[in-house]
């Protein structure tokens, strides 16, 4: 089989079984632009050996060019005997340009080092577009806590009332996660632009005198692979991608539990846009928030992408195995994934219209102030454990009377200690409360103006 990458040592070409089995092209074929730039790289360095003249080098190049611009109008396209995107490529290499010259192509490399290159520059392109999408989330994010900078709402631990926050300092809570998945993607791209396996070969390096340098530089790297083995061999660049990915969508899972929480009519916090809300095909009244919930399931999604590709390289032996074939899918589907899903989903919070008259008033409730008559009577110079005991034994005064803590009347705190002087009223409210959480990264509004400043900073 002379058609075939490998047809020498072969009396028969592959069963059409293997053929169903090996076959590639159905997801790698998103690498063809990427594969056609190493091919050029490559003939670079084989004329730069002495082992291509300038004349064939000009004809390879507008050989690799031609079927670039076929390949992207699709007039050519992988066929079903193809193995890989690679093997596609070099068929439609030597159609172009017959087997004398398009043969020369491959000397000094091998599927091997292409692959592990490809996927690399595939997934730094892609990791600038997610970088792009997540920096719009959190610019939405900053724009909302903006426009509800002095908003307040009840602050949960355990989703309990715990002590009133502002809504911005809240969202703000979402957006800086999504800050170190930037820095993560900002660290993981150096990391991998340093490391070009192009001129790996199959595993050992190549005897040609190629650079695998130039060939680096010319894709965008900054420097080759350290050693060939690792090279063509590690894929921990993808599972870190896959994690970072894995995080951004369990960030996002986080958030959109809030929203379909406080979308219900028993929290009334937030009212969806219908252009970011679904209905029912039975119950007209209804209103769902499919893209908090798409979100949510699609989170388990990414993760499950990302265990997948780390149990194919569980105790894979060195060098490359035609397991890590299998490395592709599930990143290519996390990357499709958070492409159309990022969008959507800070198409919703930018359009999210939030009841802040009822977060407001539910701030305080829930005995949330509890803790700031502890603190004032700490400012009073009252020991802690005793402040705790005397701030609980006036909620549960509240707790038998049904009433909150601003109800209890200077007579009611004056029994339960006379520690509790009327000055405690000062910190009874929500304003009161919050302005005084003004500790770095704290919840008062100067703060959260502060840390929103810092923020925008972090994004520019
Ligand atoms: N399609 C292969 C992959 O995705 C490319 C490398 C194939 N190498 C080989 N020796 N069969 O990993």
């Amino acid at each position: 089989d002379k058609t075939s990458l490998w047809g020498g040592r072969f009396a028969s070409g592959p069963s059409p079984e293997l053929v169903a089995l090996s076959r590639s092209t159905h997801f790698d074929w998103r690498l063809a632009p990427y594969d056609l730039a190493g091919s050029r790289a490559h003939a670079g360095v084989l004329q730069a050996a002495g082992l291509l003249s300038r004349e064939d080098l000009t004809k390879l190049i507008s050989g690799i060019d031609a079927l670039a611009a076929d390949v992207e109008s699709g007039a050519f396209a992988a066929h079903p005997d193809d193995e890989d995107v690679h093997s596609a490529l070099e068929r439609g290499l030597l159609e172009r340009l017959g087997p004398e010259l398009g043969g020369r192509l491959r000397a000094g490399r091998s599927r091997n080092d292409q692959i592990a290159t490809l996927f690399k520059m595939y997934l730094r392109d892609h990791a600038k577009t997610i970088g792009d999408l997540v920096r719009g989330l959190v610019t939405t994010l900053a724009e909302q806590a903006e426009a509800h900078i002095d908003a307040p709402m009840p602050g949960r631990t355990h989703l309990q009332h715990a002590q009133p926050v502002l809504l911005s300092h809240h969202l703000l809570a979402h957006a800086w996660p999504l800050i170190r998945d930037l820095d993560r993607l900002a660290d993981w791209d150096k990391r991998v632009a340093a490391d070009s396996p192009y001129g790996s070969g199959a595993l050992a390096g190549s005897s040609l005198g190629l650079d695998p340098q130039q060939v680096a530089k010319d894709l965008g790297f900054t420097d080759s692979t350290a050693n060939s083995i690792d090279g063509t061999a590690a894929r921990d660049f993808v599972a870190e991608f896959a994690f970072v990915t894995a995080q951004i969508g369990i960030d996002l899972s986080r958030l959109a539990e809030e929203i379909i929480i406080w979308n219900t009519k028993e929290f009334g916090f937030v009212t969806l846009h219908d252009g970011f809300s679904t209905g029912s095909s039975i119950m007209p009244q209804k209103k769902n928030p499919d893209i908090a919930e798409l979100a949510r399931g699609k989170s388990g999604r990414l993760i499950g992408n990302l265990t997948g590709l780390l149990a194919t390289l569980k105790a894979l032996p060195l060098a490359y195995n035609r397991d890590l074939q299998e490395d592709k899918e599930p990143v290519f589907d996390s990357i499709d994934t958070l492409e159309v899903l990022l969008p959507a989903f800070t198409g919703m919070v930018a359009t999210l219209t939030f009841n802040t008259e009822r977060m407001a008033e539910l701030a305080p409730q829930g005995f949330a102030l509890a803790t700031d008559v502890a603190e004032w009577l700490v400012r009073q110079g009252v020991p802690f454990r005793d402040a705790h005991e005397i701030s609980g034994a006036s909620v549960q005064v509240c707790e038998q009377r049904g009433i909150e803590l601003w109800d209890l009347t200077d007579e009611d705190f004056a029994a339960i200690s006379p520690l509790l002087t009327p000055g405690v009223r000062d910190v009874l409210t929500v304003e009161g409360s919050l302005a005084s959480r003004n500790s770095r990264g704290g919840t008062a509004p100067a703060r959260v103006a502060e840390q929103l400043l810092e923020l925008r900073q972090r994004l520019a």
